[in-house]
């Protein structure tokens, strides 16, 4: 594991998301897990992920996340916030809530946790419901009331598509009751199961633009009582966005069963060895292994990226994007009104609108037993 020799210093990672498991209660249809998941059971034991929590501080890793999957089906989370704050990081807990009752909260209030993130799928207890499969609207919406009573800065995130845009001002009066103080509205990301849905969940841009212009109406009525943060879908953009802030650039992902990621996506692209935390250190996957050096820089761009006057703001985009949508994950993100495949973009939106006036695609669910079939038909 050699670092290429004529790259720029390389800077610690800021940023370790610990996905300490890909089991969940939930079966989103957005999830951005990988769609073989239900093959991927292994998880790394309580000692191993410390022992990564460690390595990481040692590196200069400031902000550590606990996602999954849900996180709250691992029994020794409130044992990981409390070494993971004892270490010196910020912790921050990403969950769907399902599991967070009173007495854990409690324990990882004892323990320093400093941050949670909770999801909605929608304002109505039928959508929500409906988009993740289960009975939990309820359920998430006493979480909420929990996360407030133990006085943590309320962050809400719903995930946006053409299903539940058009409720974009009842789910800010939901988080203005809830008395949220920063609101995350992210469009629909097509990775994982999402990518597979996509036809079904892409909206139309009128969608888009009404939503929009619903999110500034609230920005400018309530002022700061609630950050919103408006995610705009990179399908119906002309620039594609930095993904990652670039690749091995500040964020280091551990999947449950330990594999390195320089994203959560990344495991989508072939041909890429993702070096395991059980096997290397983590300093030397991030400074030397090829998987982590892969898309590092401007070295391995082609045109137009390589001669791109922006290449340093966006890095040529995303590179899992470019993967799904081009075939080569060396291609510009052909979100980019300046990749010679843009086109192919727009015909995605075009063509799911079109499946969706047919009607003829059913959503499929994240399940183990999806999760198998789809694996099957890949092979
Ligand atoms: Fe993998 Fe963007 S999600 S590089």
């Amino acid at each position: 594991m050699n670092a290429p020799a004529s790259r720029p210093p390389i800077a610690p990672p800021l940023w370790l998301l610990a996905e300490l498991t890909y089991r969940c209660p939930l079966h989103c249809a957005f999830c951005y897990n990988p769609v073989d998941y239900a093959q991927q059971r292994a998880e790394l034991s309580t000692g191993e992920w410390i022992d990564v929590m460690r390595q990481a501080r040692q590196l200069g890793t400031a902000q550590l996340g606990f996602s999954g999957g849900e996180p709250l089906l691992r029994d020794d989370l409130e044992e990981l916030i409390g070494e993971g704050r004892r270490l010196g990081f910020y912790t921050n807990l990403i969950t769907s809530g399902i599991g967070l009752t009173e007495p854990r909260i409690a324990r990882m209030k004892e323990r320093g946790l400093d941050h949670i993130q909770l999801s909605f799928q929608d304002s109505t207890r039928e959508m929500n419901d409906f988009l993740s499969s289960t009975k939990t609207f309820d359920l998430k919406a006493k979480v909420a009331r929990l996360i407030k009573r133990h006085d943590y800065p309320m962050v809400l995130n719903v995930v946006l598509h053409r299903f539940n845009l058009d409720h974009v001002d009842r789910i800010i009066d939901m988080a203005l009751e809830m008395g949220v103080e920063y609101l995350e509205l992210a469009n629909t990301q097509y990775y994982g199961w999402g990518l597979v849905n996509r036809a079904q969940l892409m909206p139309t841009r009128k969608q888009l633009l009404w939503a929009e212009a619903v999110v500034n109406e609230y920005r400018a009525r309530i002022g700061n009582r609630i950050r919103i943060l408006f995610v705009v879908p990179d399908y119906f953009e002309e620039r594609p966005k930095a993904c990652m802030n670039g690749w091995g650039s500040v964020f280091f992902a551990v999947a449950p069963d330990g594999t390195a990621l320089p994203c959560h996506a990344a495991r989508s692209l072939p041909g890429i060895a993702f070096p395991n935390v059980t096997e290397h250190r983590l300093g030397e996957i991030w400074y030397g292994s090829g998987a982590f050096n892969r898309y590092r820089g401007d070295a391995w761009m082609k045109a137009p990226c390589s001669g791109c006057p922006e290449r340093h703001k966006d890095f040529g985009g995303c590179r899992c994007q470019a993967y799904a949508l081009t075939g080569d994950a060396e291609n510009a993100d052909p979100v980019c009104a300046r990749s010679p495949r843009h086109g192919d973009v727009q015909a995605v939106v075009l063509q799911a609108q079109r499946m969706q006036a047919q009607g003829v695609q059913p959503i499929v669910f994240r399940s183990d037993a999806n999760s198998r079939r789809l694996a099957a038909v890949e092979k």
